[in-house]
């Protein structure tokens, strides 16, 4: 694990926006799986402004959201669709056809998922998967437990989950239960990871990410059997690893 510990969320922005613009000026057609919540809100900014300034070129990419509320319509505000579209798709030049985020009519669920695994596969894998990390360690929405699933799967939120994603919507009991995210296998299956954290609120699980034992107590801690995982935190985050 390669971690880098920088001064602010500002700067955590522009290093991650410069990482996954390196692999995509590397690899044009590079396939990313990508995150949502407040933390990548910033690496989104940085990679809007580098497209605007002819820096980056997403015509060729193809994504692959980690996760979606399971009851929330797309066009909700609060929804992951949403999130992508007003945070990152509207502003550059991501082909639709490449967008892929895992929601589908909620009776159709189960079959989605197993067809969202195989359409990863047949793109060739995910070559960067940009990960946020919930104050409990899960990493998209595998939540901690005594066994994780290993493909795109139904999730049942954890309390906690619940209650720090309250802070999206008007009440805590307007946020969904249940969730669909990729499993581990999908995102250990990624060539490369970057791992993004800002606030003290985050550091005891990065703590348990980078020196924690492994354990699916800690789905985060997983990471450390990955050959090829970058974390970058600001100095807040980092403050139970130095
Ligand atoms: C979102 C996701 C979650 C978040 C995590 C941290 O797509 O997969 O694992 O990354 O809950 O969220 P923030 O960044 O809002 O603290």
């Amino acid at each position: 694990m390669r971690v880098h510990i920088v001064e602010s969320y500002e700067e955590l922005s522009t290093k991650a926006a410069s990482i996954v613009s390196s692999q995509v000026i590397l690899k044009p057609n590079s396939v990313l799986g990508l995150a949502t919540g407040s933390t990548p809100e910033g690496m989104y900014r940085n990679l809007v402004q580098l497209y605007k300034r002819d820096l980056i070129d997403f015509s060729e990419v193809i994504s692959f959201n980690l996760d979606e509320y399971i009851g929330l319509d797309a066009n909700h505000q609060q929804s992951y669709t949403s999130y992508m579209f007003n945070n990152l798709f509207n502003h550059v030049n991501f082909k639709e056809e490449h967008i892929n985020i895992p929601i589908e009519a909620e009776d159709k669920l189960q079959e989605f998922c197993l067809k969202y695994d195989k359409k990863i596969e047949r793109a060739g894998g995910i070559d960067l998967q940009v990960l946020g990390i919930g104050t409990n360690g899960h990493i998209g929405f595998n939540e901690p437990d005594n066994k994780l699933k290993t493909g795109t799967h139904i999730v049942d939120l954890a309390e906690e989950t619940i209650e720090a994603n309250s802070r999206f919507f008007n009440s805590k009991e307007e946020v969904p239960k249940q969730a669909v995210s990729m499993g581990m296998s999908s995102i250990m299956g990624s060539k490369k990871i970057l791992l993004l954290a800002s606030g003290e609120n985050k550091a005891e699980a990065i703590k348990n990410t980078i020196n924690g034992k492994i354990t699916t107590e800690v789905p985060s801690s997983l990471l450390q059997l990955h050959p090829d995982v970058t974390i970058v935190v600001d100095k807040a985050a980092a403050k139970l690893i130095k």
